[in-house]
């Protein structure tokens, strides 16, 4: 019945969410509907983005992340505009046509570096869509990294309540902030990407329903989304990590509540079970973010403890991703893949 529902209307009252996300015993009608419903938006399409993580410097301190900045074990690095047209080039190479600039809130990369970076890319590569991903800036930057040419940018609202948000986070972030970049990022023009961390530190039921409802209003154009590992050098190292069903039952709801959405199987979803991404596609995941970053500086990039493809060279893992992805009984398209909404 819930599930009926939701795939009809979108939508369920709170206590409906409460009921589907606490038990596991809709999870297969709800896999199956999900999946029904990509597949009439996507067929078995699944898309790749390059992701390309090109500093490690961070001046923020979530609490959560390996590269905060009182991280003082985390070893710091930044590519070289060379370094990241070599990236891009590569993974033109192997059929990327999305490229995803992935960094800390470095004060090194300047509004002037990053358009420039973005307009060498967007020269060189016109076919292709360059996403951003480099935290919260003021509106006149983001127009400015977008008239260089940036087509998309993540920003994951990470939750959806401000006490939560708090506790996450130092005292010079807020929600409100964020929130105030994702509307002007749309209000631009990007294709924006929102989402949350499942099971981090003190979350409940009730945050999650309360993500859902925010993102009914954002209506973003991608949901990323993932469980919190934790980190050896963080405040959060003896926290728990998030279940890896309650990621793909959220998976399942996005998809049937957002049924044009852009939806990640993610990197953390892969590190917390070996199956991970390919049980986020059965859920309705169709995007895949690999990393184009040099294996030089990959292991350098932890968000979290134990993240996969750490070692691998890109062209490993498209190898790696492909037998992943047709064993479940999709194909990796080349191309843009933009939402189809
Ligand atoms: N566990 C899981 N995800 C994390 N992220 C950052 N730190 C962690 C962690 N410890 C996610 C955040 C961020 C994205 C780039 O990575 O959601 O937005
Ligand atoms: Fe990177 Fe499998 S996808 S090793």
């Amino acid at each position: 019945m819930l599930i009926e529902k939701l795939c009809k209307e979108q939508n369920l009252t709170d206590d409906e969410f409460r009921t589907l996300l606490e038990t596991d015993r809709y999870d297969d009608a709800l896999r199956e509907a999900a999946d029904a419903v990509r597949r009439e938006h996507y067929g078995t399409d699944v898309y790749l983005r390059g992701l390309i993580e090109f500093t490690n410097f961070c001046k923020n301190d979530c609490l959560y992340c390996g590269i905060r900045r009182s991280n003082k074990c985390a070893s710091r690095y930044r590519l070289t505009e060379e370094d990241i047209m070599a990236c891009c080039k590569e993974g033109y190479g192997l059929g990327y046509r999305t490229f995803v600039l992935q960094g800390g809130e470095d004060p090194y990369f300047t509004d002037e570096r990053v358009c420039q970076i973005v307009r060498e890319i967007r020269t060189r590569y016109p076919d292709c869509a360059i996403t951003l991903s480099i935290g919260e800036k003021s509106r006149e930057s983001y127009q400015a990294f977008f008239d260089a040419g940036a087509n998309r940018y993540l920003l994951r609202h990470e939750t959806a309540d401000p006490t939560l948000y708090s506790r996450l986070h130092p005292a010079e972030l807020s929600l409100e902030n964020r929130i105030r970049c994702l509307y002007d990022l749309k209000d631009i023009g990007y294709q924006v990407g929102a989402g949350m961390m499942v099971g981090c530190p003190g979350q409940t039921t009730d945050h999650l329903i309360r993500d859902l409802r925010f993102l009914q209003e954002l209506k973003p154009d991608m949901i990323g989304i993932g469980p919190f590992i934790p980190h050896k050098d963080t405040p959060f190292k003896d926290e728990q990590r998030g279940d890896l069903y309650l990621v793909l039952r959220l998976l399942g709801i996005l998809r049937l509540m957002f049924p044009w959405v852009l939806l990640p199987a993610t990197t953390a979803l892969g590190t917390i079970h070996p199956q991970g991404r390919e049980l986020g596609l059965k859920m309705g995941a169709n995007v895949i973010m690999p990393n184009l970053s040099p294996v030089s500086v990959r292991k350098k990039y932890m968000l979290y403890d134990d993240k996969i493809c750490t070692g691998e060279e890109s062209a490993q893992c498209v190898d790696c991703l492909e037998r992943r992805v047709t064993s479940v009984g999709y194909q990796i398209v080349s191309g843009r893949g933009d939402v189809k909404r």
